[in-house]
């Protein structure tokens, strides 16, 4: 199909073909990622600004790395450094960067809802780079892109999706996509951190961590996001890693070629074992690097690209 959206705000609002479309086109361009020559013009004299108003490694920089290889010009703004500290409302920040003639603003906010907030009078396309506990649709992008290459396909796979369920963005988005693409998606972790309204999104919740990995052919890690928990939602970190940390004993309970997923940053030692997270069935560094491709994907589409197609390789 062709794009024809101006934000990327969610993974909620997409269809699976839309979703395919981003994939095709991170595909096309992760084949341009092996050339001597890794740089396109496809955003050449336009102007992104990334907007990280929360702290991050993996999205900030590869979004950074994106917008080089499209020729894009960028400008990276601190918040800390900004006139947000003294006092300048979002709105007023965003609308300054617009007067500067930015095209694109990729936004990374604590506040779920933010970048519909500006996408809703700004000129520029928005790219919501996670908002809250909301949606982190470029993750969730990846973790798809990452499944398909690896697995070859979406439609009819188990992930469990393991661990904080209630204050993650990355969840959400990624319910949103394996969903809308036919996988069978299984949440698992507290109860405290895994409400059963979940089930209302389309998947299945259980508290037996067992039975969640035993028929999973991904394992999709979350950590405990602390920084969104307003109160102690589980006894302690040690509890944790103990009955829901992905142990070699639990490992070795799982399908054989299972896949080992996580977002980052990782914890070793609580959600996952050290050994386990640089062991040949985890793809966490392959997540990373497809996330550069996927990265490069919707920056493309959003400024005008129709699909991979238009992507000579
Ligand atoms: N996965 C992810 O969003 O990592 P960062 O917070 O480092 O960007």
């Amino acid at each position: 199909m062709t794009w024809h959206r101006k934000h990327l705000l969610d993974i909620e609002s997409l269809s699976a073909s839309e979703i395919m479309t981003v994939l095709d086109t991170a595909r096309a361009f992760k084949a341009v990622g092996t050339r001597a020559i890794k740089k396109v013009p496809a955003l050449r004299g336009k102007t992104v600004v990334n907007l990280f108003v929360e702290p991050s490694t993996r999205t900030r920089i590869s979004f950074e790395l994106a917008e080089q290889r499209l020729s894009a010009d960028i400008i990276n703004f601190s918040a800390e450094a900004s006139s947000l500290k003294k006092g300048e409302t979002l709105k007023d920040t965003a609308r300054n960067l617009e007067a500067l003639n930015a095209d694109m603003i990729v936004m990374r906010h604590s506040a779920s809802g933010a970048p519909h907030f500006l996408a809703r009078f700004l000129r520029a396309s928005v790219v919501n780079a996670g908002d809250g506990a909301h949606e982190h649709p470029t993750q969730a992008l990846l973790d798809t892109f990452t499944v398909l290459e690896k697995k070859g396909k979406v439609a009819g796979l188990n992930v469990t999706i393991l661990g904080d369920i209630l204050y993650s963005r990355v969840a959400r988005s990624n319910i949103w996509a394996l969903t809308k693409l036919g996988a069978k998606v299984t949440l698992c972790g507290p109860s405290t951190l895994v409400p059963r309204v979940f089930e209302e999104m389309g998947c299945r919740v259980t508290y037996d961590v067992e039975e969640a990995i035993r028929e999973a052919d991904i394992i999709n890690l979350l950590r405990i996001q602390h920084e969104r928990q307003r109160k102690t939602m589980f006894p302690g970190i040690g509890e944790y890693a103990s009955l829901f940390g992905l142990s070699k004993a639990r490992l070795a309970r799982t399908k054989p070629d299972a896949l080992i997923m996580h977002p980052g940053p990782i914890n070793r030692g609580v959600e996952i074992d050290s050994e386990i997270a640089d062991c040949g069935r985890s793809v966490i560094l392959d997540q990373v690097t497809n996330g550069l491709a996927v990265r490069m994907a919707v920056l493309f589409l959003l400024n005008g690209g129709k699909g991979p197609q238009e992507i000579a390789i």
